[in-house]
């Protein structure tokens, strides 16, 4: 990825993590989903710390792009201390060299896909986690981070947003979100078992709707996609009333949240990552895209299309104590600074 704005953003993640980034210098990681939004940003955050690194961070991805794109990584990334493992992190992982951190982050993050895959995205989160938390017994690894979602909340409570971790969540266990949510869930279950049986350094995040450049239109979240519509001049289509909120979360922010709970010293903790700054309706979210566009588009509410999964909820917003508290968090960039810089990447790089 060496396009300007995400090089930018690199250099502010690194800034972001001072010198606790050192704690992979010398390292090897083993990461599923490398291909993936979030993945190929903690690559290509490694990439750029392996040069000033004395002693590399050795990099092992496994992707079976399923969703991930290729090109986003392999073509990219130069570096002989990254092996890229086209595999289906469900099947039986052969890895001979020691290992010191994992990170699973392979999914099915988006809805649309989730809808289209179930049984993959139930194996992803479930299967996947057991054949890596093997992988962390076996090697005894200094730590384990396991990409959960804000989506294990369900429909909170009102009474419990901004929902805390502590939060036990609204979630039905045979609804159409149920494969993502209800997997997720077990997930977490599986890395605290593996915890307190054989004291895996396991840590949990939940992401709360991360985004930023490197999300493509065909991944049908609703960023990528109200930007993609707006670059070609058509209606941003907002799903129903679009009093649906979400807060948002600018990448460069929540790649230092991921790495700083990877390199933390507590096990068997879970933080919420995101943004508390800009809870936001979807209508208000679509107000922004069309006045970065100078309001040269319109914005119209059509019913939820058949390939969206239905039941989703109706707010959703982070208590982020925990993780500001204990391991110094602090998201920094605004919803249209952030806005505007998906918008720059998609036009530097002719998205469309
Ligand atoms: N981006 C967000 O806002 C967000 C929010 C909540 C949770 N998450 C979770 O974070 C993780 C990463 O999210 P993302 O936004 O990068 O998603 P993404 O869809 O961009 O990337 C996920 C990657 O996992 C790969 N993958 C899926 N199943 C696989 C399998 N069985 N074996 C190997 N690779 C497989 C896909 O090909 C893809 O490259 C996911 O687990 C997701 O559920 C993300």
């Amino acid at each position: 990825m060496s396009q300007s704005v995400i090089k930018q953003d690199i250099k502010r993640i690194i800034q972001g993590l001072g010198n606790e980034s050192l704690g992979l210098s010398g390292k090897t990681l083993l990461i599923s989903g490398g291909a993936g939004f979030l993945g190929s940003y903690i690559l290509s955050t490694i990439h750029e710390l392996n040069k000033k690194y004395s002693k590399p961070c050795r990099v092992i991805s496994i992707d079976n792009f399923i969703t991930g794109k290729k090109r986003r990584i392999v073509a990219e990334i130069v570096d002989r201390n990254f092996i890229f493992i086209e595999a289906d992190v469900t099947k039986p992982i052969n890895v001979k060299e020691k290992i010191d951190y994992i990170i699973h982050a392979a999914g099915l993050a988006s809805p649309v896909y989730y809808q289209k895959y179930p049984l993959e995205t139930i194996e992803s989160a479930i299967f996947g986690a057991k054949n890596l938390l093997e992988i962390a017994r076996k090697k005894s690894v200094k730590s384990f981070l396991y990409f959960s979602s804000s989506e294990i909340y369900g429909d909170p409570d009102p009474n419990f947003i901004p929902t805390p971790e502590t939060y036990r969540g609204n979630v039905s266990s045979i609804g159409p979100r149920s494969c993502y949510d209800e997997s997720k869930r077990l997930g977490e279950t599986l890395c605290m078992v593996y915890h307190s049986l054989y004291g895996i350094s396991v840590k949990i995040v939940r992401p709360f709707n991360i985004y930023g450049p490197g999300m493509l239109q065909d991944d049908y979240r609703v960023i990528p996609t109200f930007i993609s519509q707006a670059l070609v001049k058509k209606p941003l289509t907002v799903h129903d009333l679009g009093n649906q909120t979400r807060t948002f979360c600018y990448i460069s922010d929540a790649i230092v949240g991921f790495l700083k709970v990877l390199l933390s010293r507590e096990n068997g903790q879970v933080y919420n990552v995101g943004n508390d700054d800009n809870e936001i309706s979807m209508l208000g979210l679509a107000t922004i895209v069309k006045k970065i566009f100078n309001g040269k588009v319109v914005i119209q509410t059509i019913k939820y299309p058949k390939n969206y999964p239905q039941e989703e909820p109706k707010r959703r917003c982070p208590d982020l104590t925990k993780i500001k508290t204990r391991l110094k968090y602090r998201p920094k960039v605004d919803l249209e600074k952030g806005l505007r810089r998906v918008v720059k990447w998609y036009r530097d790089e002719h998205i469309i």
